[in-house]
């Protein structure tokens, strides 16, 4: 049989050096995809100095605040490829991003695509490398909310039955991931690759001060997010709205406002002065804030983690979790999705003890060393 050039070139290569010039693709689309797969890029090109890392940034997010600050502060080199696909339904996204990253990763000929996370980026990159046969990684593999109304359940699920690599954060997704009959040898228990960011950042962000500049005491404000689309697309975001203003006349509310949640607001038109909104942040900001937030009120499954990481209250305004690692630790509290559970935190907080739990296993801040140890074994 005739041997195509890429694998004669892939047979004169020993199995045991083989990953030393390994040609690897990095496909991101959205800010907490940038946050969980840089420190791996890092490790990945140490690690392998002579390989291929190419960076495929499909434009998802594409608002500077959701985008390139987020790069920049994050060390990740410019990215090698820009999709461009911007906003559009589920099915828009998904094609465009198949569709344009197929000649891509024709041109990149990658021995692994890596994918992080759960968005429609992450299903279309994991699509595309596994219908043209090329091994595929996934970080944050294994997660579960049991809810497949949600997009990111169907873009996980997807992820990890197609991967080769499957690199778990938490214990709970080795036990999800056996209920589907993924075979062991594809599961690795890493650890938390956001973490790795965040301990990475430490020293910068307590050094931000970013509740001082906007002239709030540290441990006495609650900091808000919110964008899912079961919460700001539908009937109650406006009774989520009138909730908050409710909390920020017993304590300071502050509100990055996702750009979804922004024009459901705008289209709400609901005018509340005692909240304070205000543009995405960057990340070092937003974590200098979290750091110093009394709580926080999410919908968001990072700031679920990070919040656990750093001993934060954290109250998570939905049905479900697929993140309940962060419950058991004692930092995260499921409100459901019940805006009139708002009413609740001050309450609950005032109750709270201030011992700071131990975090999960392996949130350490070296999770993307053990994904080189697996991809590029010393
Ligand atoms: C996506 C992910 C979600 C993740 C979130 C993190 C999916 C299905 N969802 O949600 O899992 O938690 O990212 O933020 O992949 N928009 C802008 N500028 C931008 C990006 C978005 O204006 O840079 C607006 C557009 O109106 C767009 C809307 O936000 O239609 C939603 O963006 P989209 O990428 O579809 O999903 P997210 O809500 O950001």
């Amino acid at each position: 049989m005739k041997q195509t050039r890429r694998g004669a070139r892939r047979g004169r290569l020993a199995p045991q050096v083989r990953w030393r010039r390994m040609r690897i693709v990095y496909v991101v689309g959205t800010r907490p995809n940038f946050v969980k797969t840089a420190p791996v890029i890092a490790a990945l090109r140490q690690r392998i100095p002579d390989g291929r890392h190419a960076i495929v940034h499909t434009g998802q997010h594409y608002d500077r605040l959701m985008s390139q600050i987020f790069l920049e502060e994050l060390g990740v080199p410019p990215p090698d490829h820009l999709l461009e696909i911007g906003s559009g339904s589920h099915a828009t996204q998904t094609a465009q991003a198949m569709q344009r990253l197929e000649p891509v990763l024709l041109e990149e000929r990658p021995d692994l695509v890596i994918v992080p996370g759960d968005v429609n980026s992450t299903l279309a990159a994991a699509l595309t490398a596994v219908k043209m046969g090329i091994p595929l990684a996934h970080v944050e593999s294994g997660l579960r909310s049991f809810d497949r109304t949600m997009p990111e359940e169907v873009n996980r699920i997807v992820a990890d039955e197609f991967a080769d690599h499957l690199f778990l954060h938490c214990e709970e997704a080795i036990e999800n991931l056996r209920a589907e009959g993924i075979a062991e040898e594809r599961m690795h228990f890493v650890g938390n690759t956001m973490i790795d960011t965040l301990v990475a950042l430490e020293e910068r962000f307590r050094a931000a001060g970013a509740a001082a500049r906007l002239g709030v005491a540290p441990g006495e404000f609650v900091l808000v997010t919110l964008h899912r689309p079961a919460l700001v697309d539908g009937p109650l975001l406006p009774e989520t709205v009138e909730r908050l203003a409710a909390l920020a006349r017993q304590m300071p509310v502050i509100f990055p406002v996702h750009p979804r949640t922004r024009k459901m607001m705008e289209a709400v038109e609901s005018e509340h002065p005692e909240l304070r909104l205000c543009e995405p942040l960057g990340y070092v900001d937003f974590l200098s804030l979290l750091a110093d937030a009394g709580a926080a009120l999410t919908d968001s499954g990072g700031i679920q983690e990070e919040t656990t990481y750093l001993g934060v209250p954290c109250f998570t305004l939905r049905a479900n979790t697929e993140r309940p690692v962060t419950v058991r630790a004692g930092t995260n509290t499921l409100l459901g999705l019940d805006p009139a559970a708002i009413a609740g935190i001050p309450e609950a907080l005032a109750g709270r003890s201030p011992e700071r739990p131990p975090p999960p296993p392996l949130w350490d801040g070296r999770a993307a060393e053990r994904i080189a140890d697996v991809l590029a074994p010393a």
